[in-house]
């Protein structure tokens, strides 16, 4: 099984650390990847870390995804209540997916607890802050290595 691990941002994750610190918390977008290579490191894992405002983007980094990662962890921000072209693309990828969410999502707006990535994904990490992203991770490293 691979170790190559994709981690994929939607729309406006770019500006952690400056959107709605008090939902989002004060970490930006890179002190997350920092810490995500960091741990990746310990895992034994091997990293992509991208961020897109645009669908298409991480779309296409899915399909870039397929046959060579063995897990991928997504925050699909805004697109995981709107983009069933996410899902499809994520239902074309094999692989353990854990779907990740900063904010605790249930806690929020009506329209936020509907998620079209849920669907697929193997797990779900919610309200846990930028912490998720190693949870995340962990859980990636756990499922690729118990499949050996
Ligand atoms: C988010 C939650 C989404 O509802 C929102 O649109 C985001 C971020 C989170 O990480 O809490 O942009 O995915």
């Amino acid at each position: 099984m691979s170790r190559l691990v994709y981690v994929l941002n939607g729309p406006n994750l770019n500006l952690l650390g400056q959107r709605e610190p008090q939902i989002y918390g004060a970490e930006t977008l890179f002190d997350i990847e920092r810490a995500c290579m960091a741990l990746a490191a310990e895992l034994k894992l091997e990293l992509r870390f991208h961020q897109s405002n645009r669908e298409y983007e991480l779309i296409d980094w899915i399909h870039e995804a397929r046959g060579i990662a063995g897990g991928l962890a997504i925050n699909p921000a805004a697109f995981t209540h709107t983009s069933v072209a996410l899902l499809d693309a994520l239902n074309a990828f094999e692989p353990p997916v854990i779907e990740i969410h900063i904010s605790n999502v249930h806690k929020r707006e009506e329209f936020r607890r509907h998620s079209f990535v849920s669907q697929r994904a193997d797990g779900v990490i919610v309200g846990c802050g930028a912490q998720g992203y190693e949870l995340a991770l962990r859980r990636l490293a756990k499922l690729i290595d118990a499949k050996g």
